[in-house]
């Protein structure tokens, strides 16, 4: 069964989030009469796919929609390719009573998303995110943005979606790789805010392994803590911090692997070194960061550092200190379903040595089952 739901922002602003399959369907009674004409962007790949069905929906209201793609990849989320979108919403004359409809995995909705964000100093936007990651993590809490040469994200804004279409649909002709980069984020989930999630996820793990259809519950359960965190902490002064865990150290191997490993692959990694450390900082129990490397490993996600030496990731970890303060800061879970440090606005300080001895460390290695 589809569900709805609002977001609810400072200022009167919202998000409404509407969840299941076939949800897109809905677009045409959902869109608003203020919005009278629309532009739909992804890259290249998605819009091939889905962009002219998305644009034979709204033009049954009689309205102007153009479809515009960009080229697909990590390496063209930048500046570059966000002027040239605006310079192709300049040259369409789309004015302010225009809605962009961002659609695709979490590089289309970043970039389309921040087009929104400044084009003719805002437009609205929805969010109609096609692969499990961007479901139940980039489609939601407005963060908008493009990579430069020092790091992932850096220039962006937080513009906040007017509507987010899950339509788990999409997810029939997922690729395997990314399948599993939206597990990785579904266990994240778990581990930030949920333990009978993370039971739920191990007792569906078999059929989670093969990308044929998504349990409709698990994926909204996702969405809704997702939803929740933004709600509760907009602009990441504290709670949002925790869907950082495996993050930092995700973005340092993405970076210094010049983002040859994908994000949910690196993510998977990035919680397993820093299960790690909570261990040693925040008391997380060895047992369930075993329990967390099983899992992962039977989702068929690699969780050991790919041959990296512990110095190329030094200088990405230094540029993130530098951002805190002058030390690392980590969020860290305090055991399955707790995040450490709530007095400390979810920023555990970490000393590095502790990082490069978790980074040195083998474990488990056993695919069984959870
Ligand atoms: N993807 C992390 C966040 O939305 O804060």
């Amino acid at each position: 069964m589809p569900c709805s739901f609002s977001i609810q922002y400072s200022g009167g602003r919202s998000s409404t989030v509407h969840v299941g399959p076939g949800v897109v369907d809905g677009l045409p009674d959902l869109w608003r009469t203020a919005w009278r004409e629309a532009a739909i962007i992804g890259d290249a790949n998605v819009i091939a796919l889905h962009g002219e069905a998305l644009a034979g929906k709204l033009r049954i209201r009689g309205m102007r929609v153009e479809v515009i793609g960009f080229p697909p990849g990590e390496g063209q989320k930048t500046r570059v390719t966000k002027e040239k979108l605006e310079d192709e919403l300049l040259g369409r004359r789309l004015d302010r009573e225009s809605c962009i409809v961002a659609v695709g995995g979490g590089i289309s909705l970043d970039v389309a998303g921040f087009v929104a964000a400044t084009y003719l100093r805002g437009v609205p936007y929805i969010n109609v995110p096609t692969s499990l990651l961007a479901q139940v993590d980039a489609a939601i809490g407005g963060k908008t943005g493009v990579n430069t040469e020092q790091g992932k994200n850096l220039i962006g804004a937080f513009h906040q979606p007017s509507m987010v279409l899950v339509d788990s649909r999409f997810l029939i002709t997922l690729p395997p790789e990314e399948w599993g980069n939206g597990l990785s984020e579904m266990v994240k989930h778990a581990v930030i805010a949920d333990r009978d999630l993370f039971q739920r996820i191990e007792a569906r793990a078999e059929e989670l392994r093969t990308p044929v259809s998504i349990d409709e519950k698990l994926l909204q359960r996702c969405v809704e803590i997702k939803a929740a965190i933004v709600q509760a902490d907009e602009r990441e002064a504290g709670r949002r911090r925790v869907l950082n865990f495996g993050h930092t150290l995700a973005h340092g191997l993405e970076h210094a692997q010049g983002h040859a490993i994908s994000h949910g692959r690196a993510v998977a990694i990035g919680m397993v070194l820093e299960a790690r450390v909570a261990c040693s900082l925040c008391g997380f129990p060895a047992e369930e960061e075993q329990r967390l490397r099983r899992l992962l490993l039977y989702l068929g996600l690699e969780i050991h550092p790919p041959s990296l030496p512990f110095d190329r990731l030094l200088p990405f970890l230094a540029a993130d200190k530098k951002r805190r303060g002058g030390t690392l800061h980590l969020a860290l879970p305090s055991r399955i379903g707790e995040m450490a440090g709530a007095e400390d606005g979810y920023a555990v300080a970490v000393p590095l040595d502790l990082v490069q001895s978790a980074s040195e460390m083998r474990g488990c290695s056993r695919r069984g089952p959870p």
